[in-house]
C-alpha cells in the first residue's frame, strides 16, 4: 500500500479522490450558498447556515474537507516538484505548443495556488468569523413555524461584499477555480479509470460544464450581492 502512494500513479490517485470530493463539497456549497440570491432579508440563507452549523454530519465532515485540501495540495506539491526535476532544462521547451495540451493543463499548480491564495482570504472573512471569533449577531428567523433565534450570517456576508475589492477577489478566484476544474474533472475521473476514448471527450465536456457552473455560480453571487443587495 505504502509503495502505491509513494508511486506517481498513487499520487495522481489520491488527488483524483481529494480532487472530486472537493468539487462535490463545492457543489454543495454553491447550492447553498445560491440561497444570498434570494430577496427575502437573508431569512433562507440564515436558515440553511443554522442547519449546517449545528448538523452533527457537517461537523464530522468539516475535518474530512479540511484533510481533503490539504493531501490534495501536499500532492500537487509532490508531483509538481517530481516532474519539474525530471524535466530538467527541458521544462520550459514544450507543452503549450502541442496539440491537445491545453493552457489550464499546463498550469494547473498555478492555478491551484491561485485558489490557495484565495481560500485563505476567504476563511478569514468568513469561516473565521463565524467560527472562531464568533462574530455573528443573533436574528430571529421562522423554521417549520417555529419562530427561532440564530446567527445572522446573511448580515455578515452582505457587508463583506460591500466592498467592491472584495468582489474583485471573489471574482478572480473564481475564475481560477474554473480554469482549474475545466482541466481538474476529466483528468481525475481518466487516472481513475472511468474514461475510454469515448467517455474522454465526454467527461470534457462535463468538466467543462461543471467548471464554469463553479465560476460563474460563485462570481455571480459576489457581483449580484454588491450590486442589488446594498
Ligand atoms: C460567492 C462565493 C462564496 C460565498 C458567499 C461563500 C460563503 C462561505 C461561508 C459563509 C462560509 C462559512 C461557513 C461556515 O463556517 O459555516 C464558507 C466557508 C468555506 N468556503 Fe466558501 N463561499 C464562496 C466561495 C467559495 C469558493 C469558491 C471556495 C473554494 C474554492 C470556498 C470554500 C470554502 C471552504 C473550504 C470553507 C470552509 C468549510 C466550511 O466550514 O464550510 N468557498 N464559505
Amino acid at each position: 500500500m505504502s509503495n502505491f502512494l509513494s508511486s506517481s500513479i498513487g499520487k495522481k490517485f489520491l488527488m483524483s479522490i481529494t480532487g472530486l470530493f472537493l468539487v462535490t463539497f463545492l457543489f454543495i456549497h454553491l447550492s447553498l450558498n445560491a440561497l444570498l440570491l434570494v430577496d427575502d432579508g437573508g431569512e433562507l440563507f440564515n436558515a440553511a447556515a443554522h442547519f449546517m452549523a449545528t448538523n452533527p454530519l457537517i461537523k464530522i465532515m468539516e475535518p474530512v474537507l479540511a484533510i481533503g485540501f490539504i493531501v490534495h495540495i501536499f500532492y500537487a506539491s509532490l508531483l509538481t516538484l517530481q516532474n519539474q526535476k525530471a524535466r530538467g532544462k527541458d521544462r520550459y521547451a514544450s507543452g503549450n505548443s502541442t496539440p491537445d495540451v491545453t493552457w489550464a493543463s499546463k498550469n494547473m499548480y498555478i492555478l491551484g495556488a491561485t485558489i490557495l491564495a484565495f481560500l485563505i482570504v476567504h476563511i478569514a472573512q468568513f469561516w473565521v468569523k463565524f467560527k472562531i471569533t464568533k462574530e455573528l449577531e443573533p436574528t430571529h428567523i421562522d423554521i417549520a413555524g417555529v419562530h427561532t433565534e440564530v446567527e445572522n450570517a446573511y448580515a455578515l456576508v452582505n457587508a463583506t461584499f460591500g466592498y467592491l475589492w472584495v468582489v474583485i477577489v471573489y471574482v478572480i478566484g473564481s475564475i481560477g477555480l474554473a480554469w482549474h476544474l475545466s482541466h481538474g474533472v476529466w483528468s481525475g475521473l481518466q487516472t481513475l479509470g472511468w474514461s475510454n476514448t469515448v467517455w474522454r471527450k465526454r467527461w470534457e465536456v462535463v468538466g467543462t460544464v461543471v467548471a464554469w457552473i463553479m465560476g460563474l455560480g460563485f462570481s455571480a453571487i459576489a457581483v449580484i450581492q454588491h450590486f442589488f443587495f446594498q
